[in-house]
């Protein structure tokens, strides 16, 4: 029996996961995705073409890998259509899990109502439905991905639904659906989607035992997480490794190297905390260098420091064995560069991540920059002073730092 190799993120999302997964994804016979939605994102551009994926797992661009999307993962069958078409026929190659949860057009409707009802207490969601699409799961009156597979049933199903809401769709102007149109879309989706729809957790434990390789690739990042995350600025998914269980059905002995997605710096998008952000001049070098746009939604990210103490967090809760350090030659140009050591929360310095991380303000230790690290592609060849960055960071995480990238090309890899 194989055990799955998984790749998380360790910060608030957009840590570069898409080069390390597309990486890997050329050595494994399957990719799956566990969590999430659409509202992840990345592009992998292959010669003179270029891919946005935010939903069909990056195995689908090693022609030889299989791809599965576990029950984990809210589908939105108009996107996911959508993003398909960019690939020709799937037939064999992709499988969607049965008891996947479907994401329809409300749910956008009612993230972005209750976004624009906070007012400045928004979240800063990507509007596309993931948190209304989770609470229904979670409530008990979500949908699952077979039920497409019965368009009438499933349309009686949510037509009850909007008369059960009624009032609250009322108030944040939401109209109920007209029933032939919703059976007609339904019917759409399934024609396409009904030859993918299975049972993807006796396939996965099948595929263990038959020894191949699987990869399992995380969304979003562990300060995103809906529980061990900065509550309520989260995503409503389970973004760390034990997500990977729940979310394809395997259990904690089936998972094996795990590699955790970090840059050598910190972004954010959307509301919340972030202790080490910049907000100065050194911010903006940041985000330009580091084209710190979101994939999703183009909204500019907010950037900052490499906090080592989430990072501490992160590597503990997902049981990280190596962490992939990506974007290092952002950094090249600094004089110098800030790393968050602590936080100081009441007066004191604390080594862990609060319950309420909006109280803590930053403790620096600063470090000498360099010139260039940009398409070094062994560690040895790095200036000095970048060598005792990251082996000071791996100091403090408490890791190793097996994969350290130095530009967006596949090749521009170190491995330690
Ligand atoms: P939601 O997942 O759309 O509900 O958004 C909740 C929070 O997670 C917001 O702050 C989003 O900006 C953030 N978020 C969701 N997906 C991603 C991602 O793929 N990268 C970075 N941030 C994300």
């Amino acid at each position: 029996m194989s055990k799955a190799d998984l790749i998380v993120g360790l910060q608030w999302g957009d840590e570069g996961k898409g080069k390390i997964v597309d990486h890997m994804a050329q050595t494994h016979d399957y990719v799956c995705r566990f969590a999430g939605g659409h509202n992840a994102g990345h592009t992998i551009v292959i010669g003179d073409k270029k891919y946005a994926l935010h939903l069909i797992p990056s195995g689908v661009l090693n022609p030889k890998a299989k791809n599965i999307v576990g029950n984990g993962v809210v589908i939105s069958p108009k996107d996911f259509i959508k993003e398909m078409e960019q690939f020709g026929d799937l037939g064999g190659r992709l499988f969607l899990s049965d008891k996947a949860h479907i994401l329809l057009p409300y749910h956008a409707m009612i993230d972005q109502a209750r976004e624009r009802m906070k007012g400045d207490k928004a979240i800063g969601t990507t509007g596309k439905g993931i948190g209304p699409a989770y609470g229904d799961k979670i409530a008990r009156v979500g949908h699952r991905l077979g039920e497409l597979l019965n368009p009438e049933k499933l349309t009686e199903k949510i037509m009850a639904y909007f008369k059960i809401n009624a009032s609250v769709f009322e108030a944040m102007g939401i109209e109920t659906p007209d029933e032939k149109a919703l059976l007609e879309e339904l019917e759409g989706y399934k024609a396409v989607l009904a030859p993918f729809i299975m049972d993807t957790t006796q396939m996965l434990w099948k595929i263990l035992d038959d020894h191949q390789k699987v990869l399992l690739e995380g969304a979003q990042g562990t300060m995103l997480d809906i529980d061990h995350g900065t509550y309520p600025y989260v995503t409503s998914s389970t973004t760390v490794s034990a997500g990977a269980c729940s979310g394809l059905g395997l259990n904690p002995k089936d998972l094996g190297k795990v590699t955790g997605i970090a840059k050598a710096y910190c972004t954010r998008v959307g509301n919340g905390p972030f202790p080490s952000e910049d907000l100065g001049e050194e911010g903006d070098i940041l985000r330009k260098n580091g084209h710190e746009y979101g994939t999703t939604t183009g909204r500019p990210r907010r950037c900052g420091w490499f906090d080592a103490v989430a990072m501490r967090h992160a590597v503990r809760v997902n049981g990280v064995d190596q962490v992939a350090l990506m974007k290092l030659d952002v950094l090249d140009g600094f004089e110098e560069i800030k790393v968050c050591v602590a936080y100081e929360v009441d007066g004191q310095d604390i080594d862990y991540v609060p319950y309420d991380l909006e109280e803590a303000t930053p403790v620096y230790q600063t470090f000498p920059g360099w010139d260039k690290t940009q398409g070094i592609r062994t560690f040895e060849a790095l200036p000095k002073t970048a060598q005792s960055y990251i082996l000071a960071l791996e100091g403090m995480i408490g890791t190793k730092i097996g994969i350290i990238s130095t530009s967006p090309e596949r090749d521009d890899t170190i491995i330690r």
